[in-house]
C-alpha cells in the first residue's frame, strides 16, 4: 500500500531526498564516515552549512544586508528569543493576533515585553496587513504567515516601515516568493518545508544584531551566532544536511514561484473537494491556506470513523489540530499531487457512503 502523510510535523521529504540521505547516512563522500558522525568542526560540515546558506540565498535572493542562522529550539524559542534579541532599549512590540500559533508567541512574549496587540481577529478571518494599526515606537511588529492550526494564511504581506516586520513563516516558509527586503527578521522551523526537526532558521537584517539583552544565552544570540557563523555551539548537523538537500531539491524543482504553483494546484484540488455540505472549511475563500487545509465533516460523529478508514487506505495523520478538532491536511512542499489525489478519491468515497 503507498503511504501517504498529511502530518503537521514532520513532513514527507521528496523520494530523491530520502535516497540521497540514505547513502549520506551509510558514508559522507570520501570521508570514511557518516553523514552523523561529521565533527561540526571539520570541513565537510562547514562545506554543508555553506552550501544550504548558499542555496537558501539563491532561492530567496537575499540580499548581503541579512544575515542567516541555523539554530536549535524551534521556533517555540524564538517566540522568547525575538524580544531578548530585538528590544534594544525600546519597550514596546506590535503583535498581530490571527490564530493558535500567534497567541503563542504573544504569550511567549509577555515576560520579556511589553506587547501591544494591534490586530485580533477570531479564528475566522485575517485582518488586512494594509489596515493594521501599527505603532511607531514598537521594538518591531510580529505576525503569523500561516495559522496552521487554523488552516488560514495571509496572501500578502506589510509593508516595510521604521519598525521592522517580524514573521514566523514556520508553516510557509519556501513555499512561495517573498518579498524578503520588506522583512527585519523571518524565522521557521525546519520540519515542515525543509526536512527534519532540530533546525530553525532565523534570517535577520543586519542592523537589527548586536541588541540582545543582557543574560540572553550565547547560542541563543543573534549577533553571536552571526559572527561565529552559527557554531557558538555545537549545530544540529544532520538537520543542516537535510535542509541542504531539501534546499537543493527546491531549486532543481524550479524555486520559490514553481512551489508556489504546485502548492496552489493541490490546495485547490483539495478545496474543491469540500463541498460545503458534506464536507465544510471554516476559513472564508480570500484566507485559507495553501499549506493547512482543515475541514470539518456535517456530524462531528463522523470525524473518528473518517480518521480510522483514512489510515487503513494509507492516508496517515489528517487528524486537526488538537485544541481545535476536525481534520487537517498539511501539503508542505514534498506532499505529491498524487497524494492529494488519493485523498480526494477517497473523500468522495467516504461521501458516497456515509452521507
Ligand atoms: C506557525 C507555527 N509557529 C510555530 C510552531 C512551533 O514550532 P516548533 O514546534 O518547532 O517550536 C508551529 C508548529 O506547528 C507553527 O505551525
Amino acid at each position: 500500500m503507498t503511504i501517504h502523510s498529511f502530518a503537521s510535523a514532520s513532513s514527507m521529504l521528496p523520494r530523491d531526498v530520502r535516497a540521497a540521505l540514505g547513502s549520506d547516512v551509510a558514508v559522507w563522500q570520501n570521508s570514511g564516515l557518516s553523514a552523523l558522525e561529521l565533527p561540526f568542526t571539520g570541513k565537510e560540515f562547514a562545506d554543508i552549512l555553506a552550501l544550504a546558506e548558499h542555496d537558501l540565498r539563491a532561492l530567496l535572493d537575499l540580499p548581503d544586508t541579512y544575515s542567516v542562522l541555523f539554530l536549535q529550539g524551534g521556533a517555540s524559542a524564538q517566540f522568547s528569543l525575538l524580544p531578548m534579541n530585538l528590544l534594544g532599549g525600546l519597550k514596546h512590540c506590535d503583535y498581530v493576533e490571527s490564530g493558535h500559533w500567534s497567541r503563542r508567541a504573544i504569550a511567549e512574549a509577555r515576560p520579556w515585553c511589553d506587547v501591544r496587540i494591534i490586530e485580533s481577529r477570531d479564528e475566522g478571518s485575517l485582518p488586512p496587513p494594509g489596515e493594521w494599526d501599527r505603532s511607531h515606537d514598537a521594538a518591531y511588529c510580529h505576525f503569523t504567515t500561516n495559522e496552521t492550526a487554523n488552516g488560514l494564511q495571509f496572501h500578502s504581506y506589510p509593508e516595510a516601515s521604521d519598525v521592522p516586520v517580524v514573521a514566523d513563516m514556520t508553516a510557509d516558509f519556501l513555499t512561495r516568493p517573498v518579498p524578503v527586503e520588506r522583512f527585519g527578521v523571518i524565522y521557521a522551523s525546519a520540519q515542515k518545508n525543509l526536512g527534519a526537526a532540530g533546525l530553525t532558521i532565523v534570517i535577520v537584517r543586519r542592523d537589527l544584531l548586536g541588541r540582545a539583552r543582557s543574560g540572553t544565552p550565547a547560542p541563543f544570540d543573534y549577533a553571536r551566532q552571526a559572527e561565529a557563523k552559527s557554531k557558538v555551539n555545537t549545530p544540529p548537523t544532520f538537520a543542516v544536511l537535510v535542509a541542504a538537500r531539501m534546499l537543493g531539491w527546491l531549486r532543481k524543482t524550479g524555486g520559490l514561484a514553481a512551489a508556489e504553483e504546485r502548492n496552489k494546484r493541490k490546495s485547490a484540488k483539495l478545496y474543491a473537494a469540500i463541498d460545503g455540505e458534506f464536507y465544510r472549511c471554516p476559513a472564508p475563500p480570500p484566507h485559507r491556506s495553501s499549506i493547512s487545509v482543515c475541514f470539518r465533516l456535517h456530524d462531528p460523529a463522523l470525524d473518528l470513523m473518517f480518521l480510522e478508514e483514512a489510515q487503513a487506505r494509507g492516508l496517515l495523520h489528517l487528524r486537526g489540530h488538537p485544541a481545535i478538532g476536525g481534520i487537517r491536511a498539511s501539503l508542505y512542499n514534498a506532499v505529491e499531487e498524487r497524494s492529494v489525489d488519493a485523498l480526494v478519491s477517497f473523500m468522495s468515497d467516504f461521501k458516497r457512503r456515509r452521507g
